[in-house]
């Protein structure tokens, strides 16, 4: 009678064979590594798994010395990525884990395979085929928990090690289609994200806006992190956004416009653009508001020029949507084409009042009020009164 679980070892193997940076995995015949988490539990769903991760019980240097591939990183000493020509591999020892408070980095240090199974978010994902042997090695109930498309932790503790597995499970629950166990999902209802530094809170956000529907992991979380899901509305700006615009960046200055107290903002560690439009976006409903009471299209320049497209597009989805697409598609891309060198030349000083007349020319321009070209442009500066 065949085994099963040597079937389904066959399975991921066969998978593995079949990718471009397979081929450098399976040279490491002879080295007692095995491929875990996401590459296993997806092939064994059918489906196609992201990316292949490695858990050895020796140095990932030699492991990636043997791949052949680029060491491009090496996050702490129990981890590496090699990369090659269209492959990248992580890899790390397995380890065991040891919390030193809730919410804290975890101290690391070797140990077994099945330790470092032990150690994971939930079951499904505690599952690992040797490279050597092809032999499966699974957690407790694993196999079962990925047969039943369900989604359980392996110990009670695990949200209060880890509070940001509540944002994984969000995640998986909803881009795997599984359903969470009850007993765990009581346990993730009452994991506290305070204990957890905000730039981890952060990392775990942008993983999230990345989902392909970011909406639904940010819906489960909005009893956890200050945030609120207006899918209606999300889905207005989205349709407004232009194609320079970011949409992770709009979806999540979106949902955290109207609780996340700026500090909280901060400590997200953004980077520099995305915090300034995650911030903005608390004045939506301001700007929509000046938006639908712009009376010409030099007024909504007056308002908009400046603002971030993402800001914008919120703010058009709160208030009037062909105002926002007219700008976002025409006005804003309406230069002078004079600059200041045109009014040096013509006799005017630096300073202000050059300035002051060019937006005003940009203004007459933008209302229709002088004709195309320079001669038009330039007239109309020159023209003025200082
Ligand atoms: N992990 C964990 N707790 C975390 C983060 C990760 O236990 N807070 C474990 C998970 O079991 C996961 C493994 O570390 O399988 C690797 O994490 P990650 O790369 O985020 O997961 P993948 O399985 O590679 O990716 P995914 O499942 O999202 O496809």
């Amino acid at each position: 009678m065949p085994d099963r679980t040597r079937t389904q070892a066959e399975v991921v193997l066969d998978a593995l064979a079949g990718r471009p940076d397979g081929a450098a995995v399976r040279a490491l015949r002879g080295v007692r590594a095995a491929v875990v988490g996401g590459f296993v539990r997806d092939t064994l769903i059918g489906r196609v798994p992201r990316e292949i991760d490695l858990v050895v019980e020796g140095d990932t240097a030699e492991i990636a010395a043997a791949l052949g591939g680029t060491l491009t990183s090496y996050e702490s000493f129990l981890a590496a990525r090699v990369s090659g020509d269209g492959w990248s591999i992580d890899i790390t020892q397995a380890r065991r884990e040891r919390y030193p408070r809730p919410g804290a980095l975890p101290i690391v240090e070797p140990a077994r395979l099945e330790q470092d199974l032990a150690r994971r978010d939930f079951t499904v994902n505690a599952i690992a085929v040797t490279l050597e042997r092809g032999e499966l090695i699974a957690a407790e109930g694993a196999l079962e928990d990925l047969a039943a498309h369900g989604l359980r932790v392996l110990h009670d503790e695990s949200f209060i090690d880890d509070p940001t597995r509540v944002m994984r499970l969000a995640r998986y629950a909803h881009r795997l289609g599984f359903t969470v166990d009850p007993h765990t999902a009581a346990l993730a209802a009452a994991a506290d994200l305070g204990t957890v530094t905000g730039s981890r809170i952060g990392a775990e956000l942008r993983l999230a806006l990345l989902e392909p529907d970011p909406l639904a992991p940010l819906a489960d979380l909005t009893e956890k992190l200050p945030i609120t899901v207006d899918r209606a509305l999300v889905q207005a700006a989205l349709a407004l956004a232009p194609p320079d615009a970011s949409r992770t960046l709009l979806i999540l200055a979106a949902v955290t416009r109207e609780r996340a107290p700026a500090t909280w903002i901060e400590s997200l560690e953004l980077l520099a653009r995305e915090r300034d439009v995650v911030l903005q976006a608390k004045r939506a409903p301001e700007l929509a508001a000046a938006i639908e009471a712009a009376k010409s299209p030099s007024e909504l320049g007056a308002i908009l020029r400046g603002v971030p497209v993402e800001v914008i597009a919120i703010a058009g989805a709160l208030g009037s949507a062909a105002a926002t697409r007219r700008w976002l598609t025409e006005l804003r891309h309406i230069a002078l084409e004079i600059d200041g060198d045109d009014l040096l030349a013509a006799g005017i000083v630096a300073g202000p009042e050059l300035g002051a007349r060019l937006e005003r020319t940009l203004a007459r321009k933008l209302d229709g009020q002088i004709d195309d070209g320079r001669q038009a442009e330039l007239e109309s500066a020159l023209g003025e009164r200082p």
